[in-house]
């Protein structure tokens, strides 16, 4: 590509921002789209995420995403928020506007893309979703916006899934979450579960290892996603594969989707599923390495 005096500049803001996959993203979709853009890792130290937005609008910066750990700390940047982003209370993606930048969590709205690409719907559907962290939380949100009819959050630390599982009721404005113990899986009556893995286990080094190993609960499981893309299979997915009746799914097509809605959002375009197939091999490309 050539750069020139039109070239528009987006980046990501984060500590540490080495490891990024979001440039292969970015730069391929512009390569794709014809535009004149470039996408580049921006390390903002903690504490300094006010003034990297203040300086990157006065730059001209067309867009930014921000990752760890400014994601919270940046909400008080922002000219506007959307309410979904609102509501989890992280944001990932800043579009510049008149006067400033306005918040998107383009995680979350990746993953309902990301699990749309796979199976049709999870309206009515049974979801599991095991683990109660941040991601968690993000995807618990997610569900009640995707209509599903029972929620069940299983945590190793029962408490944790408990003020998840409150939150998300109160939010909803009915009992749709139900909290438990991990070791209390045989509890769950329904026979068709889709499962969302959103513990750290199973990332790398934790490869081995899964929260939950009862083939009975996996017999269950038409459709389980993991949040975790490295390894491209983990032991969860293993598992679905083996006992399930159904698809296991990594998360890099959420990683891919969060960049497409990004880029959709500062270049006002829509992307379509072939240019995101074409995206998504660069970007299993770029993690294998
Ligand atoms: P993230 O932002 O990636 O969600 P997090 O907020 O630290 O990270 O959440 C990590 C999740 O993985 C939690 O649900 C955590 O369970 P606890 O709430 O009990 O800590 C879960 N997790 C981490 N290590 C685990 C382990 N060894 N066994 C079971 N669950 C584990």
């Amino acid at each position: 590509m050539i750069i020139d005096g039109h070239t528009r500049v987006c980046g990501l803001i984060g500590d540490p921002v080495e490891h990024t996959s979001s440039p292969a993203i970015h730069n391929t979709l512009a390569n794709i789209c014809g535009h004149n853009l470039v996408y580049v890792p921006l390390q903002v130290k903690r504490g300094k995420v006010a003034d990297a937005v203040k300086g990157a609008y006065e730059l001209n910066v067309l867009g930014l995403n921000v990752t760890v750990p400014h994601k919270l700390e940046v909400i008080d940047c922002l000219v506007g928020i959307d309410s979904l982003a609102e509501t989890i209370g992280a944001v990932n993606t800043l579009v510049r506007t008149e006067g400033g930048y306005i918040g998107y969590n383009t995680d979350i709205l990746g993953l309902e893309r990301a699990i749309l690409s796979e199976i049709s719907t999870l309206q009515n559907e049974t979801v599991v979703l095991l683990g109660a962290g941040g991601a968690a939380r993000a995807v618990a949100f997610l569900m009640v916006r995707m209509k599903a009819s029972k929620l069940y959050i299983l945590n190793r630390t029962f408490g944790k899934a408990k003020t998840l599982a409150d939150e998300i009721n109160e939010y909803a404005g009915c009992i749709l979450a139900y909290p438990m113990e991990l070791s209390d899986y045989a509890n769950i009556e329904e026979e068709r579960l889709a499962v969302i893995q959103a513990t750290s286990i199973g990332l790398s080094p934790y490869d081995d290892q899964v929260v939950l190993e009862a083939p009975e609960f996996y017999k269950k499981i038409f459709f389980g996603y993991d949040l975790v893309y490295r390894p491209a299979e983990t032991k969860f997915m293993k598992l679905v594969s083996e006992y399930g009746q159904g698809k296991a799914v990594n998360g890099l097509k959420m990683l891919l989707y969060q960049g497409i809605i990004a880029y959709e959002l500062w270049n006002d375009v829509h992307i379509s599923e072939e240019c995101a197939a074409k995206v998504y091999e660069a970007l299993e490309e770029t993690v294998r390495r």
